[in-house]
């Protein structure tokens, strides 16, 4: 008997969904590793670290540094970041390699005779750039908590920038609508001023040389000797006031890292001069009183509570957070329960306040181009590593012959109180520029431990936009329990107190939910995606799955 042409096509339709579903998770899906960044061809150096033998370290340190060959907007030599990592035996620490405020600077060096700030001072040009800490802070990781010859990881650097690789549609698009910017520095412009398409072989010979120093002589290669002499004499061909001893004095610091919960899930992040954990921390105890699931994911209420909850966070962010080595900002009380509790006493459901009506609490005083990268085994070694050169290309300022541009990370100083920096973000005297200070940063590693266990492992660039990118992926995950790909990839919303805008992805809101939120008072702007979140989750049968955010054009690879 011939059976029913129905069934057997119910019967295909099944196969076929069962085999596209074991298919794709195990694309998304690996044994041993996974490496998540903003490029394909820098991921594909971590994994080859690790395939031969490497630790997450290795691999992270080697990451990182081709993406400052292969992804040049935010990938760099001449910026800084920061790692929290977590080693299969449990110990965890943080690296802060964040720049700092020259030698000569001052709080009012960008402010003109009449107290107003100068345009463009602190964001474009030689005078925009705090002392790059990428550098030493990649080095010092590898020497302490890698395994593998500084030679060795910076060899898959060297090769990319001196043979050269094919760049990608976001890059070529990149560079393009930059050129004006390039154009303003000669040295910019020899090596980004051409018109760039998608495929084109780019090499950095000066680039490879500069690598090369580094490789042969550490940290010296860099903040002494031809390329200390060449950022020195970059800053005299602008209004630049780095100097040899500001590059000699540099140092990363090793910080015990920030640590929260959340529905019984461990938080482990990293503390000042990123304001970014202690946010994140601080947000997460709000929302822990709530419960997420019941309000409904992207329902009016869920973002009415997320939004205020922002709200009350940024704005002490404004106020308390800073470099902590230089101002006593109050971090235990910021991320203690209690606090969170009290700063949203005044919240109810369906009200909105305006932004003028929330000030700071009483917690006593004490970017988007930034990339993120995420590195975890099935060991549990986890790195959770960001970096950048602040703006997109940063001050757009090649040092001339070393190949590499400068950051713009004076600028996330609060160069006069009130005013707003490129995020938008204000700041007052904890985050007022003085020599050798760091700069305030929201950047958010972030390594999530379930029953003492890796858990996941994330991070993200976006500016002020980095630390609820974060928070509504980890929300997606825990309270949502969403893959890592779906928590990443879902859209995202967005407030920081000032300017007093609730500002939502084109696709996060239907028409009725705009109006009810206008309805309770919020100013609503629509903007495009933000943020470009890595992620890595360990899957409870022991695999790993890691994911690169859509809004990018960034590759997580596994093995
Ligand atoms: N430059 C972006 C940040 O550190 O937050």
């Amino acid at each position: 008997m011939r059976p029913p042409w129905r069934m057997v096509k119910k019967l295909l339709l099944f196969v076929l969904f069962f085999s596209y579903a074991i298919a794709n998770s195990q694309i998304n899906s690996y044994q041993n590793a996974v490496v998540s960044s903003a490029n394909e061809l820098a991921s594909e150096v971590g994994i080859k670290i690790l395939k031969s033998g490497g630790n997450a370290i290795d691999a992270a340190v080697g990451t990182a540094f081709a993406l400052a060959v292969v992804y040049p907007q935010a990938g760099n030599l001449g910026g800084g970041g920061f790692i929290v990592l977590r080693s299969e035996k449990g110990f965890e620490t943080s690296i802060d390699f964040r720049e700092t405020a020259p030698l000569l600077s001052s709080k009012n060096m960008y402010l003109d005779n009449n107290g107003n700030v100068i345009p463009e001072l602190s964001t474009t040009g030689q005078l925009a750039s705090g002392i790059p800490g990428s550098v030493a802070g990649l080095l010092y990781a590898l020497e302490k908590y890698g395994t593998k010859s500084r030679e060795e990881i910076l060899s898959y650097a060297i090769e990319l920038a001196e043979k050269g690789f094919l760049i990608n549609q976001e890059l070529a698009n990149s560079i393009n609508h930059h050129r004006s910017d390039f154009n303003q520095f000669t040295s910019s412009f020899q090596i980004f001023g051409r018109k760039f398409k998608n495929a084109d072989l780019f090499k950095q010979t000066d680039l490879a040389n500069t690598l090369k120093e580094i490789s042969s002589k550490g940290r010296d290669g860099f903040y002494k000797g031809v390329v200390a002499d060449k950022i020195v004499a970059e800053m005299k061909n602008g209004n630049g006031i780095i100097s040899l001893r500001d590059l000699e004095k540099y140092q990363p610091v090793e910080r015990k890292v920030i640590k929260g919960t959340y529905r019984g899930y461990d938080l482990i992040t990293m503390g000042p001069p990123s304001s970014g954990g202690t946010c994140l921390i601080y947000l997460l105890n709000i929302l822990e009183n709530f419960d997420l699931k019941s309000l409904g994911k992207g329902s009016v209420p869920f973002v009415n509570v997320l939004a205020e909850a922002m709200k009350r966070v940024y704005s002490d962010r404004s106020e308390f957070m800073g470099d902590k080595d230089f101002y006593n900002m109050p971090v235990d009380k910021l991320i203690s329960k209690s606090y969170a509790k009290e700063r949203f006493s005044n919240f109810t459901l369906g009200e909105t306040i305006p932004s003028d009506g929330i000030k700071p609490g009483n917690a006593d005083k004490e970017s988007p181009q930034t990339t993120h990268l995420s590195v975890a085994d099935s060991k549990g070694n986890m790195v959770s590593l960001t970096t950048t050169l602040n703006d997109v290309f940063g001050s757009k300022v090649v040092v001339d012959g070393a190949g590499f541009l400068l950051n713009n990370e004076m600028d996330d100083f609060s160069v006069k109180p009130g005013v707003p920096n490129i995020y938008g973000l204000v700041g007052n005297e904890a985050n007022a520029i003085a020599p050798g200070k760091r700069m305030l940063s929201s950047m958010t590693p972030a390594i999530i431990l379930k029953d003492n266990k890796p858990f996941l492992v994330i991070g993200s660039p976006g500016g002020g936009k980095i630390i609820t990118a974060v928070l509504q992926s980890v929300i997606n995950i825990i309270d949502f329990e969403m893959s890592a790909e779906d928590a990443v990839d879902a859209p995202r919303f967005h407030h920081q107190w000032l300017p007093d805008l609730l500002q939502l992805e084109n696709s996060y809101a239907s028409n009725m939910q705009i109006r009810e939120l206008k309805e309770i008072g919020y100013s609503i702007k629509i903007i495009s995606d933000f943020a470009r979140v890595e992620a890595i989750k360990y899957n409870p049968d022991g695999t790993l799955s890691g994911h690169s955010d859509r809004r990018g054009s960034g590759k997580a690879l596994g093995f």
